[in-house]
This record gives structure tokens, sequence and C-alpha cells, in this order.
């Protein structure tokens, strides 16, 4: 096998992951998620990912290394999530991968959490063309970039002006009864409903910019769902989660093809955990076709949060020869898209 071996690791949210790559081929990718333990919350309660986090970090490491069949020593080089995300839990990520970094004595890269789900799609398609857009839809995060050069050039062309894709579905799937985080169970409900029972609002549809906005569709489902709740008739799950999902897959499908038309790219890369969602994959593979757009999403494991993402962006910045970053880099829960390297 060829190239480097790059450990990543990953603990930007409630996902504790180690991945390994080797050059582009990806090797091993071994998660432990504390999502059980934030349930019955709602959502993600930082302190507890933190500690979640503490415990899972090195048996996940030892399992990523067991599943590789390699072990530490053959390590060629780290990377890391510095941000964005929660402090805490990137702080035990920061940490673990410096200690490791420090007693290997190998190069470590801070790297970026959106970068990196961007990144993942490569273990699977091939090296992403010069000039792609790219729409990053997570939990915290809804964005379009024109990607000229992933460790070069990022440019943001637009985001969410308040709730994040993710979270949209997280807060509507808590509307309708359905359990945290509502993403995977939206997508699973709306199978047997219809699409097209509930006309809700698709924010900034029309008003020409690359940017979303996921509040008024959220307050608008939960007002229809009160107002049967009121006139005492059952809430029909399936179609309001159809109806929704319809709604955001539209919205984003819309504006990330319109972006790739206003920029001449001919390549669009979805990534994120909502880029697990099927009705987004579906629509987004119809209107990339019928506009003559290559899409590429990476199957849906690999769109949620992963270790094997930060070693595949970790794995580009050592073929590129990028320099390491300095073992004193900081965790920023706020890192900008722009920075791929911390
Ligand atoms: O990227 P990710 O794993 O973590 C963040 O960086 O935020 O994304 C998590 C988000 C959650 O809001 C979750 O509900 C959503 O991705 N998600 C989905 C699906 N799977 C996960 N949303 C819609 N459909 C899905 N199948
Ligand atoms: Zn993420």
């Amino acid at each position: 096998m060829a190239g480097p071996l790059i450990l990543g690791i990953e603990t930007s949210c409630d996902e504790t992951g180690a991945g390994l790559v080797r050059g582009h081929e990806l090797l091993a990718d071994a998660i432990a998620s504390s999502v059980e333990q934030h349930a019955r919350f709602g959502g993600v309660v930082p302190e507890v990912a933190s500690r979640a986090h503490l415990e899972a970090m090195v048996p996940a490491v030892d399992r990523a290394l067991a599943m590789a069949g390699v072990t530490l020593a053959q390590v060629d080089a780290l990377a890391v999530t510095a941000g964005p995300g929660l402090a805490g839990a990137l702080l035990v990520g920061v940490c673990a991968a410096k200690a490791y970094a420090l007693a290997l004595g190998k190069p470590l890269y801070g790297v970026n959490h959106l970068a990196a789900h961007v990144a993942v799609d490569q273990l699977e398609h091939g090296p992403l063309p010069a000039g792609v857009i790219a729409l990053l839809v997570s939990g915290g995060h809804s964005s379009l970039l024109l990607v000229r050069d992933l460790v070069g050039e990022v440019v943001p062309l637009g985001a969410t002006i308040d709730d994040a894709a993710g979270e949209a579905f997280d807060k509507v799937a808590r509307v309708l009864g359905l359990p945290f985080p509502g993403g995977p169970h939206i997508d699973r409900a709306a199978v047997a409903g219809d699409p097209r029972s509930v006309s809700f609002p698709r924010g900034k549809y029309h008003d020409g910019t690359a940017d979303f906005s996921f509040s008024g569709l959220k307050t608008a489902v939960a007002r229809w769902v009160e107002a049967r709740e009121a006139a005492g008739e059952p809430v029909p799950v399936a179609d309001v989660a159809a109806s929704f999902q319809e709604a955001v897959a539209d919205v984003l499908t819309r504006k990330a093809i319109d972006a790739c038309r206003a920029h001449d790219v001919g390549h669009l890369v979805i990534g994120g955990g909502v880029a697990a969602n099927s009705r987004l994959r579906a629509l987004a593979a119809q209107r990339c076709e019928a506009a003559g757009i290559t899409l590429r999403v990476p199957r849906p494991g690999l769109c949620t949060d992963n270790g094997a993402m930060v070693a595949a962006l970790g794995a580009q910045l050592h073929e590129r020869g990028a320099a390491p970053s300095a073992l004193d880099f900081a965790a920023d829960s706020s890192l900008p898209v722009t920075s791929v390297l911390a």
C-alpha cells in the first residue's frame, strides 16, 4: 500500500472519532457516540460530551489501529479537529492528539471540521477537481462555499442567518415527538408520508443570495402541529415529516445549484450530517443531473461526524507539504471556515 499513514481524531460534538487513512485510502473509521446520554435533554450537553470523549478517546484510537492492522509507531502524521465545535469537547481531542504527536515525534495538523466534511468525499470519489461548490449542512452549520482549493482557497458564499439545517431537523423532530437527534428519525418517518400534503415556507428561496433561513420553517411546522392538536385532531407525523423535509431539501438544492451556475462550476459536493438525508440526496441527484452538474456525496456513514474525515484532510495537507501546526495551537470553537489549519 502506498502513501503515508495518517491518524485523524474528531471530538467537536458528541462523536469520538478515530480514523486511519493511507494516502487516499480509508483503512479504519472507529466511532463512539455519546448521543444516547444526551437524548433525554433533547440536545447535546457539552459537559456530558466532554466526559464521554475522555473515556472513549484512547479505546477509539486503539480500535482504529486494530481495524487497520497497524501500530501507533507506524503512523506518519496526525490530524485533529481544532474547531469549530464545543470548546470542552474539542479540547479533549486536541490534547489527546498533541500527546500522541509528542510521544511519537510525528507532525500534527490542527484542522477545520467543516473543511474535513468536504475532504472526506475524496476517500470515496477521488481527488476534488479545482473549483467545486460545497454545501455543508450539519447540526451547527449550513453554508455554501466556493472551494477553489480545499487546503488553499475556500470562499464562503452564504450561510444560514438563523438555525442550521440539522438544528431545524432536531427541533421539528421534537415537535413531532420523535427522539433526538431528529434528522434520522424524520428521514425514516417521511418514507410513509406525502411531501405535498403541507406546503411549508421556503425561507429566502427567491432572494437571490446564497444564504439560508430555517427558523420560519421550524416555527411554521410548530404552529401547524399546535393548530391540529388544539382542534383535537391527530397529527399526521409522516406527512408533516415528509413536507418539512421536502422544504429543506428544496431550498438547499436550489441554492446549491444556483451557486454552481453563478460561479460556472460543474461539481457540487454535499457534506455534514444532513447530507445523510435520503430526500436531500435524491433531490440533489435529480436536479444536478438536469443541470449537467456532477454531484458528489459521501456515503451516509461518512457524512455524520467521524475521524476518517479528519484523517482525509490531514492526508491532503501532508501530501501538499503543509507546515504542521505548532504544538501550542489552541482549540477554537469558532474557527472560521476559511482557516483550514489552526
Ligand atoms: O455533521 P454532524 O454529525 O454534526 C455536526 O457537526 O453538527 O451533523 C449532525 C446533524 C444533526 O442535526 C442530525 O439530526 C443531522 O445531522 N442528521 C440528519 C440525518 N442524519 C443526521 N438530518 C437529516 N436526515 C438525516 N438522515
Ligand atoms: Zn460535523
